[in-house]
Order: structure tokens, then sequence, then C-alpha cells
């Protein structure tokens, strides 16, 4: 076979193998097999000092011809292949916008936190500030500062968790009050607080005792402040809280830090009176303890009372919430039973 004709050959194969060649790895390696140092081209292109001198310029044209078309066909292929293993990836690799999103299960904020926010909500549109105490408190402040002394036979009224002589877990929000009207800057005007927060009790756990419960304390301080003030902001907000056809009943009562005391029932929000098992029977539910703030809690806290006097109250959101939602043991709230809990999933 003469050497055009061997030429012709090898690019004919050549050609025909880089057509078929289905990846890029086997294409580079019929291009070092072809146009390698050790491949048939170069060869050629050696052995042409053999060749007599009217030859050598025909079958380096010819060779280089067929080197330059060899290359152009490796380069066409290599795009084709590059192109196509590109496509096959994005084709693999594609984002399905249109399935459907992994379902996740999102927790709910705690049915208490939600009662507690939106009574907080109400007395923060009144002008309240929100004040949050100490969950761990003294003595002092929970009780003496509340007109509780050492041997004052209301302390039992409160069993009390020490942690020692001094220091105790709050039994109620009260020790707020005294914290907030120290501080007070009675220049700037009224002093009007919610505090709500953790209390704690000694009692033993059933359906309608927790050793750990909430309250909202709330505390207006100003001057000629009355038992007016205290029913008619009382109203606005149980109507706020239960329904505009709501009224209010307060029932003398006492505590120690209070002098008038009341206890105050709203008007049964399921039966609107008339007697329900939710009011047994009475038409009224007992809701909280108020009164106007005793003399001498004032003086405790650097408040002359021939100044100023102002009323208190003490709210329950625990049981709230049991009224509201029908639940019928306090429990409940503490034991984060999601079965529970998923019963007030809100949208938020
Ligand atoms: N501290 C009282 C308690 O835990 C609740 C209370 C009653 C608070 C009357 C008050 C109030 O501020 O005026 O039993």
């Amino acid at each position: 076979m003469t050497l055009k004709a061997q030429l012709e050959a090898l690019r004919d194969e050549t050609l025909a193998n880089i057509e078929n060649v289905a990846d890029l790895k086997a294409l580079n390696q019929i291009r070092v097999e072809t146009l390698g140092k050790k491949g048939p081209i170069t060869e050629v292109l050696r052995g042409m000092k053999d060749l007599s001198a009217e030859e050598r310029p025909i079958v380096g044209s010819f060779a280089n011809e067929i080197r330059d078309l060899l290359t152009e066909a490796l380069e066409g292929r290599k795009e084709v292949l590059e192109t196509a293993a590109l496509n096959a990836a994005l084709d693999q690799e594609t984002i399905d916008v249109t399935l459907p999103g992994k379902q996740m299960s999102h927790g709910t904020r705690h049915v208490l936190s939600q009662v507690m926010e939106e009574i907080e909500d109400i007395f923060v549109g009144m002008g309240y500030q929100i004040v949050e105490g100490y969950e761990v408190e003294s003595d002092h402040y929970n009780f003496e500062r509340m007109n509780l002394p050492k041997d004052h036979p209301a302390r039992d009224m409160q069993d009390t968790f020490y942690i020692s002589d001094e220091i105790l877990i709050r039994t109620h929000t009260s020790p707020v009050q005294a914290r907030t009207m120290e501080k007070h800057d009675f220049s700037k005007g009224a002093l009007r607080m919610v505090s709500p927060g953790k209390v704690f009790r000694r009692d033993t756990d059933d359906a309608t005792h927790s050793h750990q419960f909430h309250q909202i304390e709330g505390l207006v301080i100003d001057k000629n402040i009355t038992m007016g003030d205290l029913k008619g902001t009382l109203e606005v907000v149980m109507k706020k809280m239960f329904g505009e056809d709501r009224k209010i009943r307060l029932r003398p009562s006492y505590f120690p830090f209070t002098e008038p005391s009341v206890e105050v029932d709203v008007s049964c929000f399921k039966c609107g009176g008339s007697g329900c098992n939710v009011c047994k029977q009475t038409g009224w539910i007992e809701i909280l303890g108020a009164g106007m703030v005793h003399p001498d809690v004032l003086k405790m806290s650097g408040i002359d009372p021939n100044e100023y006097s102002g009323f208190a109250f003490g709210l329950g959101p625990d049981r709230v919430a049991m009224l509201r939602y029908g639940v019928n043991d306090i429990r409940n709230f503490y034991q984060n039973d999601l079965r529970f809990l998923n019963q007030f999933k809100v949208k938020e």
C-alpha cells in the first residue's frame, strides 16, 4: 500500500471512530493515538526524510491536510459530547418546582402564652406598661412590703416554697407592685402597670391546683384614684375578654395589701347569667381579686397615702383559659402533651 493510501485509510478509519465515540475520555484517547507523538501521522512526517525530493512535498502536505482534518473532526465531536454531557447533568439536577414540598409540622404558642398576651394587649391598649418581676424573690418583697409581716396569719393563705429564711419562689405577682412603686417617678405622671408571670405554691396538684401557675398583677397609682376607677376599668377589660354583654359585680373580700378588698365576678359568658355548668348554675364566674391599695403598702414604697391612692388586682390566666376552652384539669397546661397543645394552634 502506498503511503498516500495508508494515510487515506487512517483518515477514514479515524473519522469513523470519532463519529462513533460516545464519551470524552475515549475521544481524547483517539486524539492521542492518532495525532500524538507516537501516532501514525507523526510517524509518516518523520519518515519523510527517506522520500524522494518530488514525493516529499506531496506527502507532506497531504499528511498535514489529514492532520488538520482530523483535528477539526476531534474538536467538533468534543463540542457535541460536552454539550450532551452538560444537558444530561442539567436534566438530572433539575429542580421540579411544582413538586409538593415536604410537610413540616410546626409548633404553636402555648395556650397560656396566647391568653396572657391577649390580656397584656388589652392593658397596653389602655396605657399600662408591662413589668417583669423575679420568680426568685425575697420574703421582704413577697410578703413584708405587701403588708404581710412575719407573724401575719394571712401568710397561711399562700403556702410557700422557701429557698432560705429570706429567699423564696414568689407566691404571687404582687411583689412587682412594690418593686415598681418605689422606682416610679410621679412627676412624670400616673403609674399604670401589669405584671404577668409564674407563681408557685406548696399545693398538692389536682384538677384545680398546681404548684405552679400564672398571675397577672395590675396596679394603678395616681392622685384621686377611686373604687369607681377600679370597677370601670375591670368592666371594660372583662367585656374585651369575655364579650360586650358581660357585667361584673364586686363582693367584699380580704387581702392584706388592699383595703377595701373585693372579689370580682363576671356574668357567665356561656349562659349569659341564667345558669349552666360553666358558672355552676350561679350565672356568675369568680374571676379575680382586687382592691384599693392599702395605705401602709403605699407608705412602705415611699408614697404618701394622703396625696396618692390606687387600685390593684390579681388575675389568673390559667383559670381564664380553663373557663374559655372548657379545660377541666389545670395539669393539662403543664404536661406538654402535644395532643392537648395542638388543639390551640393559631395561624402565626
Ligand atoms: N396576690 C393575690 C393572690 O395571689 C391576688 C391579688 C388579689 C392581687 C388582690 C392583687 C389584689 O393585687 O389587689 O392571692
